[in-house]
């Protein structure tokens, strides 16, 4: 018998309430231990708060809402003063007698659980979770799938609102450090110009493209994706800027735009926000959700401890965190096959020197 503690920690994302669900029925189900929701990730333990969790739980007449309720059903903070009250987390991680611990995060908040778990010599499992996509070896994380088919959606609806007015449409999306996100939902989308903080990129350069897709191929309209942690562009060396605009960088490329065309182009920007984190998640993030959760419940079962989930060639198989942290967060590689494709395709994704 095992008294097994879950918890969520960092930006939410769709599908962490279908892991909840898969990791309280097959351990309440397969394996008979008591499962502790902890509230608010570290917050939670530190105030030494815990919900027991049941497989019916949130029964309401036999419907289980949990694997396509959006969100998390206990709670999660972004930001924390954690690693400055290590002592104290490790007392209340005792106080509630947890034999075992899963932690479903992003690259930052299992970083953390990580250094926690290493000093309480936790027996801990990590699951990857994040709309960033940037957690490395693993092909899939809960949340990204959901993130990317929101974007697209919205790319459907500004297409055709931007072709009657002859329109170029800024949207902007969430990744502050990693493109995965712009990139993925861009050539899903059909988007003409895909800017991600990896690849650097001119006005100039936005101008020329749009301008020939105008006066060679007859388009009046365009659609510009553009990840929120893209700088300001720095023409002169063509070398990555790293200075942010206040105004927000859709904003300051649709400014620039304007400018460099002379103020002929009529634009509109949109900036997606936490819209991209809401949400009924995919079929295939509810399917990595209930595989991870599944997985993650196994390996504490097999004794195993300080190991992530991951999704590697069609499978689920467990991985180190320190190997995951050491090479997180993962970025999109200049040379890669997306953004080949994407060039492929007529995108522009910046400058290719
Ligand atoms: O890491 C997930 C993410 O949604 C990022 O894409 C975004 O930059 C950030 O979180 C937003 O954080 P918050 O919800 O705290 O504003």
């Amino acid at each position: 018998h095992k008294r097994l503690g879950i918890l969520t920690s960092g930006g939410d994302c769709p599908g962490l309430n279908a892991v909840i669900r898969a990791v309280v029925s097959h351990a309440i189900m397969t394996y008979d231990w008591e499962v502790l929701g902890i509230p608010y990730a570290t917050k939670g333990l530190l105030e030494r708060k815990a919900i027991p969790l049941s497989r019916h739980g949130l029964d309401l007449r036999g419907i289980d809402p949990l694997l396509n309720m959006g969100g998390t059903i206990l709670g999660s903070i972004n930001k924390g003063d954690t690693l400055d009250r290590i002592d104290e987390i490790i007392a209340s991680y005792q106080y509630l007698e947890l034999d075992a611990l899963i932690g479903i995060g992003g690259d930052g908040s299992l970083a953390i659980l990580n250094k926690l778990q290493i000093a309480g010599n936790w027996q801990f499992i990590a699951i990857p979770k994040t709309i960033d996509n940037d957690v490395a070896l693993t092909d899939r994380v809960v949340g990204f799938d959901t993130a990317v088919n929101t974007i697209v959606d919205s790319l459907n609806r500004l297409t055709f609102t931007a072709a009657s007015h002859d329109r170029i449409m800024i949207v902007e999306v969430m990744g502050r450090s990693a493109g995965h996100l712009a990139l993925h939902s861009g050539i899903a989308g059909g988007a003409d110009v895909i800017l991600i903080p990896e690849i650097p990129y001119s006005i100039q350069g936005i101008c020329e493209h749009l301008k020939e897709l105008r006066d060679n191929w007859g388009r009046r309209f365009a659609i510009l994706i553009v990840a929120e942690g893209v700088k300001i562009a720095d023409d002169s060396s063509m070398y990555r800027s790293s200075q942010i605009p206040n105004c927000g960088i859709g904003q300051y490329i649709a400014d620039e735009i304007r400018n460099c065309s002379h103020n002929e182009l009529d634009i509109r920007v949109s900036v997606l926000g936490h819209i991209q984190r809401g949400g009924i998640p995919t079929a295939l993030d509810r399917l990595v959700a209930s595989a991870f959760g599944k997985a993650a419940v196994d390996l504490i079962a097999a004794g195993e401890s300080g190991k992530m989930v991951a999704w590697r060639n069609g499978q689920v198989e467990a991985v180190s965190l320190d190997a995951v942290l050491a090479e997180s967060p993962l970025y999109v590689a200049a040379n890669s096959y997306l953004v080949d494709t994407a060039r492929a395709l007529g995108i522009y994704v910046g400058n290719t020197e």
